[in-house]
């Protein structure tokens, strides 16, 4: 995913669209579609709107998966909404005739890849198929195309229970990974004209891991390892090392597998890392980091960062896994992995598994995940569409 940024100037009621008269939307007279500015502040979590706005998403994601594993909290989805210096966000709410019956939103990178607009569309089940979802993605691509973008993206979730059943599939440009051809979300994205350019496998990790199982993949990996230390910390790097760790932060925007999306790196420094830490402190996030330090040079040769929500008790996400390229070949990735999934399980005792997500061509991470127990999922498709 890219990289988070700040409030939208222009939210607040600038813009206001009636689309009642439209010839070929006539199930949907008297639909508007809306800005919603992002409350600020702790009343926030009592607004009506944003609160129906985070409520359209978790029913989708409920109906999808059959639990919140996938969801973001409301303290969450409420701070990232807010948007920050490195990205601008706006939502809108759609209302037929008053009733909210879907969202849109919008999120500009101001730093790097400044032509790209992500943009997401969920309509309550009980209104799809009239032709509401195709009126607030126009609206979106429009808002997109005024702000100067041109290359939309777009990231659908959908589980693997169709695929095991042999359900017809779309292969990604990349060539290595597939969604549900009758999915509501590949049809939609096709019928608009987006492109599956990736797919990521979701995967799951039942915790507690065995513990005689990590040892052996400890000592197999250790043998490789005798110039580092694994180190560790919780919601903040520590002061000497952020440097360090702000230069393996922009690593990871540049070393992980792309396909076509044509993604510029994100330079990250000191203020930046900072800046995430503090969202995810506010947003109820807490993270812990397990890195490895080379003994001669100080360096920090790979990182990894586990996520847990008080809200969502039972389940930790992974979040970046990165081995510096000078440092490949080590071992390090399964170290550093091994050192956090133990200290998840002392931190987080209720939760019950790890959540990973993978590009289909990144084998290295894959093999990793695979040996520790992660079992497929699900899929992500990452779409995209450049106008003009
Ligand atoms: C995908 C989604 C936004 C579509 O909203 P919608 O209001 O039903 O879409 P529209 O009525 O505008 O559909 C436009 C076209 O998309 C295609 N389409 C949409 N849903 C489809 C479905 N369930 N099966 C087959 N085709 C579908 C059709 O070509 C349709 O045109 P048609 O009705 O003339 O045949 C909606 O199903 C949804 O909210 N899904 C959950 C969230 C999601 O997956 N969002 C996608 C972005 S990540």
């Amino acid at each position: 995913m890219q990289a988070h940024r700040d409030l939208f100037a222009t939210c607040g009621g600038r813009r206001l669209w009636g689309v009642a008269s439209s010839s070929n939307f006539s199930a949907s007279g008297g639909l508007t579609i809306e800005p919603l500015p992002v409350p600020q502040g702790p009343e926030a979590a009592a607004s009506p709107d944003f609160k129906a706005f985070h409520a359209l998403r978790i029913a989708h994601e409920l109906a999808l998966w059959g639990d919140l594993n996938h969801s973001a909290t409301l303290a969450e989805s409420f701070m990232f909404w807010q948007g920050n210096e490195y990205e601008k966000r706006q939502v809108y709410l759609a209302r037929l005739d008053g009733v909210v019956v879907g969202s849109g939103s919008l999120t500009l990178p101001l730093s790097e890849n400044t032509t790209t607009a992500g943009v997401d569309v969920v309509v309550d089940a009980a209104f799809r198929r009239r032709g509401i979802g195709t009126r607030i993605l126009k609206f979106l691509e429009e808002a997109a195309v005024e702000r100067n973008r041109t290359s939309l993206d777009g990231y659908c979730g959908e589980p693997i229970a169709p695929v095991l059943a042999g359900e017809a599939l779309l292969e990604a440009k990349s060539g290595t990974g597939a969604v549900p051809l009758d999915a509501a979300s590949t049809r939609f994205a096709l019928h608009h004209g987006y492109s599956l350019e990736q797919v990521e496998t979701s995967s799951t990790l039942t915790l507690p891991v065995d513990e005689a199982h990590l040892i052996a993949l400890e000592v197999e990996a250790m043998r490789r390892a005798t110039e580092y230390d694994i180190i560790a910390w919780t919601d903040e790097c520590p002061e000497e090392l952020v440097d360090r760790f702000a230069t393996l932060k922009s690593l990871m925007s540049t070393e992980v597998p792309i396909a076509g999306l044509g993604w510029e790196g994100e330079e990250w420094d000191a203020v930046r890392v900072r800046r995430e830490e503090s969202t995810w402190q506010a947003s109820g996030v807490n993270s812990v980091v397990a890195a490895a330090q080379h003994h001669g040079s100080g360096e920090l040769a790979a990182y990894t960062v586990l996520t847990h929500r008080e809200a969502l008790p039972a389940v930790v996400n992974q979040e970046d896994t990165l081995v510096a390229p000078g440092h490949r070949g080590h071992g390090l990735g399964m170290l550093v992995k091994i050192a956090n999934l133990r200290s998840a399980e002392d931190l987080w005792p209720d939760a019950t598994c790890v959540m990973t997500w993978n590009a289909n061509e990144n084998r290295h991470m894959l093999a990793i995940n695979i040996a520790l127990g992660f079992k497929p999922s699900g899929f992500e498709g990452e779409w995209q569409k450049r106008l003009g």
